[in-house]
């Protein structure tokens, strides 16, 4: 078995030179933890090029040496202590930092965050606490640095920690640990100080070796966004294995899985660990994959959870916590992506609830959209529903990003769901509807002249489903009916779908057909479509914008995990044929045509 010493993150915070790197490099150096000669050689070098040595170049240089070809990316670094490893992770700013607690691999379990005692606590050392506090961090020290150019006093470190002790009460944060360091002389950090005697405390490297280990991870209910699927066909046996990391939780070979949101179920069949031996049991914290009894088709985004516990909420509408520092304000008439976990889909703002400060902790009253550096209570709503935690379930799968074009524009975390108010699509439908200019052929009109009703026919399934809907639409055809078949596929590149960007054309794709069907079947035409691996919520969408018009929903194929689907039919024999009959059957019992029309 392999035994594998324990490890943490964490991440170190703090305005733009106040010393975090510093403080990284020194550690490294401290610990013993940098590569055989490289402090030396990092010195020789600063001498030769009569550079003043930094403990920051230390990081430079391990990038050097790590960007030929390793798979470490450049903010973070490692340090071990007698006690544990320590992943450490270098935030240069609030994108920095959101990006590696919400989208990073690596999520802090604890933060340094620094204060630089000559220039005192800046704005932005406060929205760091502040981010701090919202994520959910619990463990974290203040390091209030570059303590030699206030020559050690401890009346101007008071001052710092009196009033810094105070903003974090404000949020919550009390009995925060605060230490008094210098980075660049290395006072606190592994050693004690003797350049400042008053101080009695825990020392940086004493005190992140008190910090806990989220254990409680391990007992809460399962959770794994789904990062990947890979195939591997070897000994001609396709294996598909689902990749990603488990997030909370515990699962075993043989457990019952749930994916979420599209409720698809199975079975784990084994665990197949990156260089590992065969694992029977996985926990949280672990980059794994597994492979399971079924092959399903996931979406991206999906999570998998364990059957029988807690699953996450399921809704396109939540209240949420955000700190925003877009350029542009965070508005309500504009279309944002959101990225939870694995999955990004679209959102946009709802309402906004209360706004505050970040840096005063003040409220601002009457606000209807979110400024740069504000931090809000809002109300969300997604293109589709979501599968996720709140912050006092799960911290991981209630933390999300928000992306204002390509750049994270905001941060947050889920406070609860919210039931469904009036969304953008009933008020988009809503709209169409009242401001579309019809012609003077009525429906009835139509129906008069074709012999039948406008509908739509949806034919999905894992695989024949095109096929059948083709050969559908051709015998309709040819049988006098009034009837189109379009593919997906080609609304999917409509014109306001971001082509560079496979999520957003997924996203639009049903939200163009359920329009372009609508106007077809108001044309009085039997519109015909095929949905591979479609999901309730898509068929939920596509019928809400085909309203007051039919949908007929044909499931071709084997029927597992069918039950989540809204289908109208299910339908086991894929021969086109065969199916293509049996579906003429179902429009002749639901009177869309007659006996003597086909
Ligand atoms: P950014 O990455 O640019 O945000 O800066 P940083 O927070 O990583 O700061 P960095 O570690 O690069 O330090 C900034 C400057 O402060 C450097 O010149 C350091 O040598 C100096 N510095 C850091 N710690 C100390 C200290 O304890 N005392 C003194 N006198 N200078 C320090
Ligand atoms: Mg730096």
């Amino acid at each position: 078995m392999i035994t594998t010493k324990e490890q943490m993150n964490i991440v170190v915070v703090g305005h733009v030179d106040h010393g975090k790197s510093t403080v990284i490099g020194r550690l490294l150096a401290d610990t013993g933890s940098l590569p055989q000669g490289k402090l030396d050689k990092v010195k020789i070098q600063c001498e030769k090029n009569a550079r003043v040595f930094e403990y920051a170049f230390l990081l430079d240089a391990l990038k050097d040496e790590q960007s030929q070809g390793i798979t470490i990316d450049s903010a973070r670094c490692f340090f071990k202590t007698k006690k544990r490893d320590y992943i450490i992770i270098d935030a240069p700013g609030h994108v920095e930092f959101l990006k590696n607690m919400v989208s990073g691999a690596t999520r802090a379990e604890a933060a340094l965050l620094l204060i630089d005692a000559h220039e005192g606590i800046a704005e932005n050392s406060k929205r760091h606490g502040y981010l701090i506090s919202m994520l959910g961090i619990r463990q974290l020290v203040i390091l209030v640095n570059k303590m030699d150019l206030i020559e050690f006093d401890k009346s101007r470190y008071d001052t710092i920690t009196r009033e810094y002790d105070a903003f974090l009460s404000k949020l919550g944060m009390n009995s925060v640990v605060f230490i008094p360091i210098s980075a660049r002389h290395g006072d606190n950090l592994a050693a004690v100080s003797t350049a400042m005697p008053w101080y009695t405390g825990p020392t940086v490297l004493q005190l992140i070796d008190s910090f806990e280990k989220q254990s409680e991870d391990n007992v809460k209910p399962f959770r794994f966004p789904v990062q990947d699927i890979y195939k591997f066909t070897e000994l001609k046996n396709d294996k598909r294995i689902i990749a990603g990391t488990v997030e909370t939780g515990t699962i075993k070979t043989g457990d019952a899985v749930v994916f979420m949101p599209s409720g698809k179920r199975t079975f784990i069949t084994s665990i197949e660990g990156f260089n590992e031996k065969v694992q029977l049991q996985v926990s949280a914290g672990r980059a794994t994959g597994f492979t399971l009894k079924d092959e399903l088709f996931l979406k991206h985004g999906e999570i998998m959870c364990r059957d029988g516990e807690v699953l996450p909420q399921l809704s396109n509408r939540f209240r949420a916590n955000i700190f925003w520092m877009g350029h542009a304000p965070l508005v309500t008439h504009k279309k944002y992506k959101l990225k939870l976990g694995t999955g990004k889909v679209q959102v946009r703002l709802v309402k906004v609830i209360s706004c505050i400060d970040a840096t005063e902790l003040s409220s601002i009253s009457g606000k209807k959209q979110v400024d740069r550096h504000d931090v809000a209570e809002c109300i969300f709503e997604t293109g589709k529903p979501i599968a996720f935690d709140t912050i006092e379930q799960i911290a991981a799968t209630a933390r999300f990003v928000i992306v204002d074009n390509y750049d994270i524009a905001g941060g947050g975390i889920i406070l609860r769901k919210e039931e469904n108010g009036t969304s953008w699509l009933s008020q988009h439908i809503a709209i169409r509807e009242r401001t579309w200019d019809k012609g003077k052929v009525s429906s009835a009109e139509r129906l008069t002249r074709n012999g039948h009703r406008g509908m739509a026919i949806i034919v999905c399934g894992e695989g024949k489903q095109h096929d059948i809907a083709k050969d559908l639409e051709k015998t309709l055809f040819y049988a006098g009916l009034q009837t189109y078949f379009m593919s997906p596929d080609i609304v999917s590149t409509g014109i306001d779908s971001d082509l560079n960007d496979p999520g957003d054309i997924e996203a639009n794709r049903i939200a163009h057909l359920g329009e372009v069907s609508r106007i077809l079947t108001d044309a009085g035409l039997i519109f015909i479509t095929a949905l591979r691996d479609t999901d309730e919520s898509d068929l939920l969408l596509y019928r809400e914008l085909n309203k007051p018009n039919e949908v007929l929903v044909i499931w071709v194929g084997s029927s597992f995990n069918v039950e989540t689907l809204s289908v109208d039919h299910i339908l086991s024999d894929t021969t086109s044929n065969k199916t293509v009959r049996t579906i003429i059957d179902i429009l002749r019992t639901n009177n869309v045509v007659t006996d003597y029309q086909i």
